[in-house]
């Protein structure tokens, strides 16, 4: 099978090393490997380079951009080895590569941030690993301490706490979401029992259709005992639906080419955790309503979460195939979900409702001072811009946040359509 390691991420990293002796040579500054922080060559937006020096601040570091921009001076004393360990934003720490660079070159896929179980199943809304990873720093959220995502999604959140060693708690009203965010942090748990099941599932997909001599891939995958092996196979079948539904892909190829995508990813990331020595957080993630968690007052160190941005996607009908394939009914499962219940004008009020409720539990179970950071966006709806990030600003301050940093996170995506999202973070006083 053909080794997709070397794709545009890790060709785009070495072309950038091969000119950089030549193409930084203007930073006047020319500085010493000792006092040298250097930034990834992925890192191109504003608000990338606002958290990158954030994460610096919590992290304890003194520093000095220099004219390159890329490039930072140290000034005085730094933990070295926490810096290396925890950083986002940065490939060379005094001139020592940091645990993301080697982290990130473990990526199956073609885009820079799906590396290691990121990319598993084609989510619409993922955050950027990077940024929850700097936010995780700025949060000043230590290991053995607790993240909660309540609208956890595609699992991103929880992954990278699982890197840093910060335990999470995650939780979506969509199963296939819980689904996919398990299997991405779970599977490395059980790899060896995984890998145990390979062949007769391969088997299973061998078959002709309604061939009763052999068992089918549901038969196969339901008698697998373990839950999280069986959940890897459920989501392996997931994939192969989701990539039959939108690209018009075999169903069995895409089964058996994600099938193999996966084992690798899983297998990366086992060796990645070797190699660097983590002590992985420990993950929880349930279904569950942000209007109502499970959870004790003041029990989270921190939260990082992105709700539905107003009426902005339709989560019940962009899974639809998926959702139905795990057995759910759509029309009752939408009632749950926040930004879809209702119609016209009513969509709005509903909406506003489920987020106050939203913000009103995550203040609850938030420990004193500690932070919550919230990324939202605007949408358009029936012509007009819904502010959301305003009326989230609003009603957090009256329930008792206090907003610390307002980060504004524009990026040009396709067409030059300009997104605007921002990066709010309030401390709970
Ligand atoms: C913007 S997405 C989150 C994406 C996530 N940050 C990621 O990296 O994939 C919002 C999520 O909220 C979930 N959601 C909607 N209503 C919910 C509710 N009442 N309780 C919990 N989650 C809900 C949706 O299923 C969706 O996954």
């Amino acid at each position: 099978m053909k080794d997709l390691r070397n794709f545009k991420g890790e060709k785009m990293l070495h072309r950038a090393d091969d000119i950089n002796s030549s193409f930084w040579a203007y930073d006047s500054e020319n500085l010493s490997k000792d006092r040298q922080l250097c930034l990834l060559d992925n890192v191109q937006f504003i608000y990338e380079l606002a958290l990158a020096q954030l994460e610096l601040q919590s992290l304890g570091a003194k520093f000095e951009m220099t004219n390159g921009l890329r490039e930072f001076s140290l000034l005085g004393a730094i933990d070295e080895e926490k810096l290396l360990k925890r950083l986002a934003y940065f490939k060379y720490v005094r001139g020592n590569p940091t645990d993301y660079f080697k982290i990130i070159q473990n990526n199956r896929t073609k885009s820079v941030n799906q590396y290691l179980t990121h990319w598993i199943y084609p989510y619409k809304g993922k955050f950027h690993p990077q940024m929850v990873r700097a936010l995780l720093n700025i949060i000043g959220l230590e290991p053995g301490e607790t993240v909660l995502d309540p609208f956890i999604g595609s699992g991103t959140t929880a992954v990278e706490a699982e890197l840093l060693g910060v335990n999470c708690i995650g939780f979506d009203i969509s199963p296939l979401c819980v689904l996919q965010s398990r299997v991405k942090t779970e599977s490395i748990d059980v790899l060896p029992q995984i890998i145990e099941w390979k062949e007769e599932i391969q088997k299973a997909m061998s078959l002709p259709l309604f061939n009763s001599a052999g068992k089918t891939l549901d038969e196969v995958i339901s008698s697998i005992p373990g839950e999280k092996e069986q959940n890897f196979y459920k989501m392996a079948k997931m994939v192969a639906i989701s990539d039959n539904a939108r690209r018009g892909r075999e169903f069995n190829n895409a089964f058996l080419k994600n099938l193999e995508l996966m084992f690798s990813s899983v297998s990366d990331y086992a060796k990645i955790v070797q190699k660097l020595n983590l002590k992985l957080g420990l993950i929880d993630i349930k279904t569950g309503d942000s209007r109502a968690l499970p959870l004790e007052n003041e029990s989270i160190d921190g939260i990082i979460t992105s709700p539905p941005y107003s009426i902005a996607l339709d989560y019940v009908s962009n899974d639809a195939h998926a959702l139905e394939e795990l057995g759910y009914d759509l029309s009752e499962i939408r009632e749950e979900f926040v930004g879809v219940r209702g119609k016209g004008e009513k969509r709005i009020d509903l909406y506003n409702q489920d987020i106050k409720k939203s913000l009103e539990e995550m203040h609850r179970v938030l420990k004193p001072h500690r932070y919550a950071a919230i990324i939202i966006g605007n949408a358009m709806y029936l012509g007009k811009e819904v502010k959301t990030t305003e009326f989230i600003i609003d009603y957090c301050e009256k329930i008792g946040f206090r907003l610390v940093k307002n980060i504004d996170k524009i990026i040009f995506g396709l067409y030059n359509i300009m997104q605007k999202e921002n990066i709010l973070i309030f401390q709970k006083i």
